[in-house]
């Protein structure tokens, strides 16, 4: 089944509640970026949005952590009600810890890799996480250009999952749209983050259900 997690990052943030509302019974994920100004160069939501996120949904919340030294901040994440939370492997050097940190805490462990980061960089890192969140932009900013090339790592990563029979799902962020979809899903990808492609359209159903429909004739 393929997961449809739209980005709060294009959302209007002078009312979240009501634009959480026009997207809750059509998505399954919520995606929530969370930027430092410092690995990334902007700076967006922190714990006390999502805890108060929190309130208005039954979405399962995914925090992406675009911040360096994220282990100082997976705490105050999971209490704000985080039930995904991915740290860039660009950004700790302890990742193994940083996972466990967040599997302790009841919440799924992604690592988030940048678009120049090989797949081969997981290959003893897959084994602690749960899914891998693949940037097919560079982080920062919503409304950017799909980066083709991540669809081969996409395929090798899945490969890699396949192969070791892991249970690892591979969630995909940045330039999704009915157009990018199905190349990332016919990749191996089934957790679509989508921010301007849903929150930056009107009618917020229909934008994800074309997404749905552009991936729905794949063999998944
Ligand atoms: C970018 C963020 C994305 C962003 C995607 O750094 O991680 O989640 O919201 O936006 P779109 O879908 O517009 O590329
Ligand atoms: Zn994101």
């Amino acid at each position: 089944m393929i997961k449809i997690a739209p980005s709060l990052l294009s959302a209007d943030f002078s009312k979240l509640a009501e634009e959480i509302a026009t997207i809750e019974s059509g998505a399954d994920v919520l995606h929530l970026d969370v930027m430092d100004g410092h690995f990334v160069p902007n700076l967006t939501i922190g714990p006390a949005i999502v805890k108060a996120c929190r309130a208005h949904s039954k979405l399962l919340f995914d925090c992406h952590l675009m911040i360096s030294e994220p282990q100082r901040y997976i705490d105050a994440f999971l209490a704000a009600g985080a039930q995904m939370i991915s740290v860039h492997y660009e950004t700790e050097p302890h990742l193994q810890r940083a996972l466990q940190m967040i599997r302790d805490g009841g919440a799924k462990a992604g690592i988030a890799v940048n678009p120049a980061t090989p797949a081969e960089a997981l290959a003893t890192a897959i084994e602690f996480c749960d899914f891998v969140l693949v940037m097919s932009v560079n982080p920062g900013f919503g409304g950017q250009r799909f980066i083709e090339p991540v669809v081969p790592k996409i395929r090798h990563i899945s490969q890699m999952v396949r192969e070791r029979g892991l249970s690892v799902e591979i969630e995909v962020d940045g330039g999704i749209d009915e157009t990018t979809a199905p190349l990332v899903v016919s990749a191996g990808a089934r957790i679509l983050v989508a921010g301007s492609a849903i929150f930056g359209r009107k009618d917020r159903a229909a934008a994800m259900q074309s997404i749905r429909t552009a991936v729905s004739v794949l063999n998944t």
